[in-house]
């Protein structure tokens, strides 16, 4: 251990107070030891520091800072490089804050595009998602400022969150929602991980030994610290067995008592607290530095990176007659609320406080441009007929309409999910009743995931902004007058309805079990071996220029696989092509997707310009997870090594052979099920076998004895929950301007308290809420009332 003689020093409880936060964002500090604090902040796209002043659910205004466009959209960039500019420019801004933890990056897999916080994450492929995630951390932890990788794993939806059970079997677990943490952690090298709020197959992530200790820190070598989602804490000793840090925020003490008796009576061993102490020390005493570093950063130059970030992110989806770039001379309606204010990021804890924002009025202003600007609907998505008819009226007498849409905030936020995949009704009717008006109707999106376009083939154009960050009118315009050109692709398939993808009637019809049925069919594993039609392919995305791909070569080396292609923009303008490198194995035997994405490079390229560009593989990017080795093999045989520019857009492959290791074993147990053919979908028949064990019925709600460990929201039938119901309700009422279910912050804290284990409300509140006051609330809950109010009232 690096801090064993200061670790010998300290006493078991100031060991494990130092576990736990001093309240929202802070570490303890021990002034006797030496010891500082430290502060962490949100997130991902930006900082979202809070002051003293900040709400318990640490919601409210924070200090300004530079929004940068979601993960969703910079995802689309497939930009290493630009991932790390980011990563470097929120570290400066850390760096002048006195930050020292930003929480971020989210690499979780987008499974299900109802997931409503899909735009904090960049794919639904592993390798994507992991290679991104890696360089946005190395940009940050570059600068001296540590990242925290988030939130270990397989939390891949939002409602339940607190409590939801993610069912997976262990291949599935490996090769889909572990992946690209493996990725993020060994070549980002990330000064701490966050656990996720919910369970993977019965044991929540905080206590989880296997995920944390044997998978993370064993297998993986990571040696950092492991800290809780914010109130993921679950049973403090089980988590120390399982090596998880550091609680966040700080229960003021609420597991203190226990854990020391643990220790005391030989349940817990002193050890793992000390392991637990000395990470926490070697990343305190590495970060602390941060508050000495006075460092200024310019808001100005920072906004220009958000804005090529934003221009090189947006996904161009249709381009017909080459309508797009605009031409400055033509009469343009500019149509939607949303061009007057842009929805440039999501809600939730990656909320930013932009230090400035450019909408694409402003935008337009700025050039010398002819164009009117009707409203088409109303802020929350809706239209009436006046809107729509002043709509109609100005494309009419336009040469070319632009039409702004997408999802308004309510339909997508941290905390819960989506209903639908469908937009506000008034943005569909808004842009069906404009492309029938003007035939040279283009459509420009905000939206953070999927969304279905039944007006695609009336329309001429679709540029998907996803959600850009402060400068996503400037970038928007940059694209559609053609200074940039668009050099996005998808990183999630586009369904035709939401019905084709595998999870879809299990997704929000677990309640608190999750049960991953499709298994290691996600995204375009699924689609392109199913041979299933989609609207937009995974890896889609248009330029006003076009590629060459030519001269593929392969030549096998020692250990790893060399792949060399050239590549050449053809056409008259500058642009950037994602090249993107898919495996295939094209042997009996072992069930695998049609392809795989194992490599991917972004090419900046003049016009007429030419680049060879090279990719190793190593024997991961053949191997497929092995549950009876219980790790990586490669099967023995062919593999095609395809070069696309989507996932159904091949443009070159070839055959290589390789030496494998081990016979097929997992193949004759799916026989006659889903897996095999991928038709239909899934039973929990067919994913039993692959889980290898039954999975138990539920049981018939019977009035049961309630515990810390249920919500506020499951504990309805006590009229003591559902006052505490409606004084949670009141209370954010008043912080949030009212009883309002329409509004995202006010929805997401309401589930926060009221689908979180009660106990947990303790640590949600940084410690405002003592334990014996939920201990008596669960008393009285349970029929107890005059004993749980004793309990509640009880003074500290
Ligand atoms: C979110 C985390 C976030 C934390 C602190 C949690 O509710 O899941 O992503 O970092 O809050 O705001």
């Amino acid at each position: 251990m690096k801090y064993e003689k200061l670790i010998r020093q300290m006493s078991l409880s100031k060991k494990v107070a130092l576990c736990s936060g001093a309240d929202f964002w802070n570490t303890k500090s021990f002034e006797k030891y030496g010891i500082p604090s430290i502060m962490m902040s949100d997130g991902p796209h930006g900082l979202r520091k809070q002051d003293k002043d900040c709400d318990h659910m640490g919601i409210n205004k924070s200090k300004k800072a530079t929004c940068f466009p979601s993960a969703c959209a910079t995802g689309s960039s497939w930009d290493r490089e630009l991932l790390k500019e980011i990563g470097k420019a929120i570290a400066e801004e850390a760096l002048h804050e006195g930050i020292s933890i930003v929480l971020g990056p989210g690499i979780n897999i987008k499974r299900n595009p109802l997931c409503g916080r899909n735009f904090e994450y960049f794919s639904e492929d592993p390798y994507a998602a992991g290679e991104l995630g890696a360089a946005y951390i190395q940009g940050v932890e570059e600068q001296g400022i540590g990242t925290s990788l988030k939130h270990f794993a397989a939390n891949n939806q939002e409602d339940r969150r607190f409590s939801s059970d993610s069912i997976v079997d262990e291949r599935t677990l490996r090769e889909i929602y572990l992946a690209g943490f493996e990725t993020a952690v060994k070549k980002g090298k990330p000064s701490t991980v966050m656990c996720a709020y919910n369970k993977i197959n019965g044991v929540y992530c905080s206590d989880n030994k296997y995920l944390i200790r044997e998978i993370l820190r064993n297998q993986w070598g990571f040696d950092g610290v492991v800290v809780t989602d914010w109130g993921a804490m679950n049973d403090r000793i089980a988590a120390f067995e399982a090596g998880t840090d550091l609680e966040m925020p700080g229960s003021a003490g609420f597991f203190d008592k226990e854990i020391i008796d643990a220790v005391k009576s030989g349940n817990l061993s002193e050890e793992r607290i000390d392991e637990s102490v000395d990470r926490l020390l070697t990343l305190i005493f590495k970060l602390a530095k941060v508050k000495d570093k006075k460092c200024s950063y310019n808001p100005d130059t920072h906004h220009q990176i958000a804005r090529k970030a934003a221009a090189n992110s947006a996904v161009l989806l249709k381009n017909e007659d080459e309508i797009l770039p605009l031409n400055t001379s033509q009469k343009i309606a500019v149509i939607g609320h949303m061009a007057k204010k842009i929805r440039y990021q999501g809600a939730g804890s990656s909320l930013i406080n932009p230090t400035k924002i450019t909408n694409v009025l402003e935008a337009f202003d700025n050039r010398d441009v002819k164009y009117s600007f009707y409203e088409g609907c109303k802020p929350d998505g809706s239209t009436t007929d006046t809107l729509i008819a002043e709509a109609i009226e100005g494309a009419r007498n336009s040469d070319i309409a632009v039409v702004f849409a997408g999802l308004t905030e309510i339909y997508e936020s941290e905390g819960f999910d989506r209903e639908t995949l469908d937009m506000p009704e008034g943005h569909n009717r808004m842009v069906r009743e404009v492309a029938k008006a003007n035939p040279n109707t283009v459509v420009v999106l905000f939206a953070g995931s999927v969304i279905l376009m039944p007006w695609l083939n009336d329309v001429k154009a679709v540029l998907h902004m996803y959600l850009p960050g402060q400068a996503g009118g400037e970038a928007a315009a940059d694209l559609l007058f053609g200074d940039v050109n668009p050099s996005g692709k998808l990183q999630e398939t586009y369904p035709l309805k939401y019905e084709d993808i595998p999870s879809a009637e299990i997704y929000k019809n677990g309640g608190d079990r999750a049960e991953y049925r499709e298994g290691i069919y996600v995204g375009y594993r699924y689609f392109d071996k199913s041979g299933k039609d989609v609207c937009f392919p995974f890896g889609f995305g248009l330029s006003y220029t076009t590629f060459e791909y030519y001269d593929l070569q392969i030549e096998k080396q020692r250990e790893n696989i060399e792949v060399k292609v050239s590549i050449k923009n053809s056409g008259k303008i500058a642009g950037a092509e994602v090249v993107q490198l898919y495996v295939s194995c094209m042997e009996e035997g072992v069930h695998r997707p049609e392809k795989e994405l194992k490599g991917f490079e972004k090419v900046f390229l003049d016009s007429g310009e030419s680049k060879r560009i090279s990719f190793i593989l190593d024997k991961r990017a053949f191997a497929y997870y092995d549950v009876y080795s219980r790790d990586w093999q490669v099967q023995k045989g062919k593999y095609n090594i395809q070069i696309g520019a989507s996932s159904r857009d091949i443009r070159l492959s070839q055959v290589v052979e390789l030496e494998g290791t081990v016979l097929p074993g997992t193949q004759k147990d799916i026989k006659g099920t889903w897996y095999e053919h991928l038709k239909g979908k899934p039973k929990k028949t067919d994913f039993e076998k692959i889980l290898g064990r039954a999975i138990e019925s539920k049981k018939p709600e019977k009035r049961k004895k309630y515990t810390l460990n249920d919500c506020i929201m499951d504990m309805q039938d006590s009229i003591v929950m559902r006052i505490m119901y409606k004084i949670i309700e009141r209370k954010y009422g008043k912080t949030y301007g009212g009883i309002d279910y329409t509004n995202p912050a006010f929805k997401m804290v309401m589930k926060c308290s009221t689908e979180v284990p009660i106990k947990n409300l303790c640590t949600m509140s940084g410690g405002d809420m003592k334990r014996h006051t939920v201990e008596g609330l669960v008393l009285m809950a349970n029929g107890h009332f005059i004993k749980g109010l004793r309990l509640m009232l009880k003074k500290n």
